[in-house]
């Protein structure tokens, strides 16, 4: 139905309005008497059980929305509804910000991509953790947290350290995005010491925070698929050194693979979907390569279906998250990978996800 019906309608919309639809639709649909039963019926029904645990949290399945879809965190428990296994919310920033002017956003419907660059709008941290409180919401939620972009790099760590502590209490992980490329310089903080500087400081705070509150909160780092090798290996150790609980791969690219003769390839932003897929998971393949399981991978970019989660979960990623496929396909396209996903692993004679992956990756890593 999404892909005859309501894509065509959603895609007659400017790509941004389209976005903000969904997540306004789903809102007010939450108002409804009896929409959850509804939403976890139609869309979330018959969600295969792919239980996997990761960051010392058992994930449903190993199939999440990644960040940017729903970044005021207003419609959180709709997709833990439609069968994600996780909602990663934000980017949040700690003031409320709009973002780089319109238009920011664009479809390669052919490519199936999306070029972006919205520049982290965003309600600020004190609404967002009211949009989250207001919601029970019984699946894992992550939050994406970033800075404002008036604040200059050197004072980007006071603004990480305020989106933190503000939402450690409703986070079951968070996800510190280094990987923007659409708030200026940001990237610069994968590098070497500005890396080591930010995670001390929030490996601190987690410390502190665990102490008072009593409860752990995992912590993520985002990186952009646009570093070399000696930036993924330093990425490994930095992150290994602080214990760090694991690191997503990758957010949207600056280059153009695979695009270079389309019109639109000239807009700045990050690119996503099918023309990034390649790129992130050779990320993936060279961080497990220093990680060795050692911290667990978030693997994002280009995931279509179940094909494409395997290849990511084989390269090393032990979860995945969608944000582009979920335009194209639509609500079901968590239920629909997860399918595909419990086909294969039983195809392979296993009953656990995890199982039938370690077997698999061992394979490929050691003809390599
Ligand atoms: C319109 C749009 C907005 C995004 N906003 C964010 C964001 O705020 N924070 C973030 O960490 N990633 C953001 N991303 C990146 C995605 O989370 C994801 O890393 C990237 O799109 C690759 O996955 P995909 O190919 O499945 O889309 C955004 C992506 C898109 C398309």
């Amino acid at each position: 139905m999404y892909r005859n019906l309501l894509r065509p309608l959603l895609f007659l919309f400017d790509e941004e309005f389209g976005h903000k639809l969904i997540i306004t639709l789903l809102r007010l649909f939450y108002f409804l008497p009896g929409a959850r039963l509804l939403m976890r019926g139609l869309i979330g029904r018959r969600s295969a059980q792919l239980p996997v645990e990761v960051m010392g949290l058992r994930f449903p399945n190993p199939i999440g929305l990644a960040a940017g879809l729903d970044k005021d965190a207003t419609s959180v428990r709709a997709f833990i509804d439609m069968g994600f296994g996780c909602v990663e919310a934000g980017t949040v920033t700690p003031e409320p910000q709009t973002g780089n002017p319109s238009k920011r956003l664009y479809r390669l419907k052919d490519q199936r991509a999306i070029i972006n660059r919205m520049g982290f709008p965003s309600v600020g941290v004190k609404r967002f953790v009211r949009n989250l409180q207001r919601r029970t919401i019984g699946g894992i939620v992550g939050i994406n947290i970033g800075k404002n972009r008036t604040t200059p790099l050197k004072q980007a760590k006071k603004d990480y350290l305020t989106a933190m502590r503000a939402v450690y209490p409703y986070a079951d992980y968070i996800a510190v995005n280094v990987s923007s490329p659409n708030t200026p310089h940001l990237r610069d903080l994968q590098k070497g010491a500005a890396l080591e500087t930010l995670l001390v400081a929030l490996k601190d705070e987690q410390i502190m925070q665990t102490k008072t509150r009593r409860h752990y909160v995992p912590l993520a780092v985002k990186i952009a698929p646009d570093i070399d090798d000696d930036a993924i290996a330093a990425i490994a150790t930095l992150v290994t050194k602080h214990k760090i609980d694991a690191v997503i791969a990758t957010n949207s690219t600056v280059q153009r693979p695979g695009i270079e003769d389309q019109l639109l390839a000239a807009e700045g932003g990050g690119l996503s979907g099918q023309p990034l897929k390649t790129l992130s998971t050779e990320v993936i393949r060279k961080l497990y390569h220093h990680l060795k399981g050692q911290v667990p991978i978030i693997g994002v970019g280009g995931v279509e279906n179940a094909a494409d989660a395997w290849e990511k979960m084989v390269a090393g990623a032990d979860l995945i998250q969608v944000y582009t496929a979920f335009i194209y396909e639509g609500p079901a396209v968590a239920r629909r990978i997860i399918r595909g996903l419990e086909r294969q692993v039983r195809a392979a004679g296993f009953t656990s996800l995890q199982e039938a992956v370690n077997k698999a990756r061992t394979g490929v890593h050691l003809m390599r």
